[in-house]
């Protein structure tokens, strides 16, 4: 069945079609009334009507009365619905029944492949690194919830160059002491000792880069000494991401040197299809449309003067295999806003080679950076720089304070022996919900404080309104009921009648433009709409038909609540 939304949107574009051919209404949520069409105005000109009286015409063609219970034409207009009370009712029985509260899988499931988080081998994940894991793990967890086949690819840096001289640090500190360092997660402090002994020591120098010629060449006990360095940072890596709680396991791992053996294909393809042009030695592709500073063309370099690749070759062997070897339909790279230039060349060459068409298409879900609090880098309570890990740790440990600071305010507050797993939830839960709470295009504020509260738009505040809800039914020691149609008398209750039905509408909204901050603010609209229908409506009433279909309310708020969280990645915690 349709959503609300498209049900609604269906018979006005029939309408609309009745009058003029083609016309597209917009409908949004409106405050003179429930929702708001506004596809008058663009038709004015063409008609030489005014828009209130083209509206007129729509609504005498307009079928719509199962659906609503008022259509009113304004004078700009805008043609104002309110939706039947009986229709919502209807809806909301359907939707206590689903347990996919309204969200259809797709007819036609694609394979999509979501590349994130991909830290590199041996080099601190930094924030940045955070933001992609997030963002990209809630991207995956809808899209698999709609259906498609999703494959999360983790394309970690695991090549290059440096890796002479981080193999040879590896040789002077011995394998178990380099390979424990990485997994405890200083990488840091492995990478910046391998840099120093490069630039003090010109032995070390020189056994690295006969090192990076022997990795090259495939030479067996370079090879062993590599994927010793690889497995210590993957140990890292997963450390952080089982205490993310997101979804990327070893399996999901498609590192930079996966494409290895692909990348003179690659150049070979573009050669043969006349693309290739040799610049200084290097072999590139000029894409149009991309130029520098002084207006010169800009390459993509495929292959090095020195018959090495870069990046770019990897990048462009990836949307090749994803597409032609995966079956791809659409690849959403999760990466930083500084790789967009980067990103949209390869796009463009791959267009040029028939790796990317109508059929499969690459998109670049960029974000913006993390900040700390004071405009620079996120600090560690001490002061100091901080790893992904610590940061973790020290969000469980504030949101453990947070939580029992609340609770030494409130005289109904139940203390339980699963406390550690609550705080790690809304600790955890807190940085995700931030990150993923704002518009990724923006930089963003890393702020414990703001992060932490337990009012506005914050996952502690989500996490408690749904904590709350489970409390009406075990503190007033009543069940679930049985699915059906609430009644719906108090206008707090239709309000959030309709807020619970649009969570499909707020899913469709947020993949439209793979912007999770969306399915966010919907959540906290319901949130906030449930708690002005508790201070307003009381629940737990003598009248039986009145509690039950006010239970029913409850239940699915906790329900659209629990769902939408999880589809972000954040768990709920039953008591609080
Ligand atoms: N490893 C890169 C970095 O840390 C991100 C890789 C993103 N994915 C890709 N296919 N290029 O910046």
């Amino acid at each position: 069945m349709p959503d609300v939304r498209s049900a609604i949107e269906q018979r006005l574009a029939a309408a609309f079609d009745a009058v003029h051919a083609g016309a597209n209404p917009v409908l949004r949520p409106s405050d003179r009334a429930d929702l708001q069409a506004n596809g008058a105005l663009p038709l004015a000109k063409v008609l030489g009507r005014s828009p209130a009286e083209i509206a007129r015409s729509v609504v005498e063609e307009l079928d719509i009365a199962d659906l609503c219970d008022e259509v009113e034409v304004s004078g700009n207009g805008f043609i104002n619905l309110t939706l039947s009370t009986g229709y919502l009712a209807v809806r909301l029985g359907d939707l206590a029944g689903d347990p996919r509260l309204g969200i259809e899988a797709v007819a036609t499931p694609e394979t999509i492949v979501v590349d994130y988080s991909a830290p590199n081998v041996a080099k601190e994940m930094h924030v940045g690194h955070l933001r992609t894991t997030v963002i990209g793990d809630a991207l995956a967890r809808m899209l698999t919830f709609l259906g498609h086949d999703v494959r999360r690819e983790n394309h970690i840096g695991d090549w290059g160059t440096p890796f002479g001289m981080l193999i040879e640090h590896l040789v002077d500190l011995g394998e178990e002491e380099g390979a424990s360092e990485l997994s405890a997660g200083d990488l840091t402090g492995f990478y910046q000792q391998a840099r120093a002994s490069f630039e003090s020591d010109d032995g070390f120098a020189d056994r690295s880069r006969r090192r990076v010629v022997l990795l090259q060449s495939g030479d067996d006990e370079t090879f062993r000494l590599w994927r010793v360095l690889v497995a210590g940072s993957v140990r890292y890596f997963d450390t952080v991401y089982s205490k993310l709680g997101v979804q990327l396991t070893d399996d999901d791992i498609v590192g930079e040197s996966y494409y290895n053996d692909m990348l003179a294909g690659v150049v070979e393809e573009l050669e043969a299809k006349g693309l290739l042009v040799v610049h200084d030695g290097a072999k590139c592709v000029f894409p149009p449309g991309f130029a520098n500073r002084n207006g010169d063309p800009l390459p993509l370099i495929v292959q090095k003067s020195d018959g090495g690749y870069g990046y770019a070759s990897t990048d462009l062997a990836a949307i090749r295999h994803r597409v032609l070897d995966l079956g791809a339909k659409r690849m959403l790279y999760v990466v930083g806003a500084p790789q967009t230039q980067h990103f949209q060349m390869c796009f463009a060459v791959a267009a040029m080679a028939g790796w990317l068409t109508d059929e499969a298409q690459a998109i670049h879900v960029s974000f913006g950076n993390v900040l700390g609090a004071d405009g620079r880098m996120v600090a560690s309570r001490a002061g100091g720089t901080i790893t992904l890990v610590g940061l973790l740790d020290e969000a469980v440990d504030r949101a453990r304070e947070a939580i029992a600071g609340r609770r030494s305010a409130d005289p109904n507050n139940e203390t339980g022996s699963d406390d550690d797993q609550i705080a790690t939830m809304v600790g955890i839960g807190a940085v995700k919900y931030s990150d993923l709470s704002t518009d990724r295009g923006r930089d963003y504020v890393f702020d414990w404080d703001r992060m932490l509260a337990f009012e506005g738009n914050t996952g502690p505040y989500l996490q408690y309104a749904y904590a709350r809800i489970r409390s009406i039914f075990r503190r007033g020691e009543v069940s679930v009921p049985a699915p059906a149609a609430p009644v719906l008398r108090d206008p707090h209750e239709r309000a959030l009648a309709i807020a619970l039905l649009w969570l499909p509408v707020a899913l469709d909204d947020t993949l439209a433009t793979y912007s999770p901050h969306k399915l966010c603010s919907y959540l906290f609209e319901v949130a906030s709409t449930f708690t002005s229908f508790y201070e307003n409506c009381r629940v737990l009433v003598d009248d039986e038909a009145q509690r039950t279909s006010r239970l029913i309310l409850c239940d699915l708020s906790a329900r659209v609540l629990s769902l939408g969280l999880s589809l972000l990645g954040i768990e709920v915690p039953e008591r609080m």
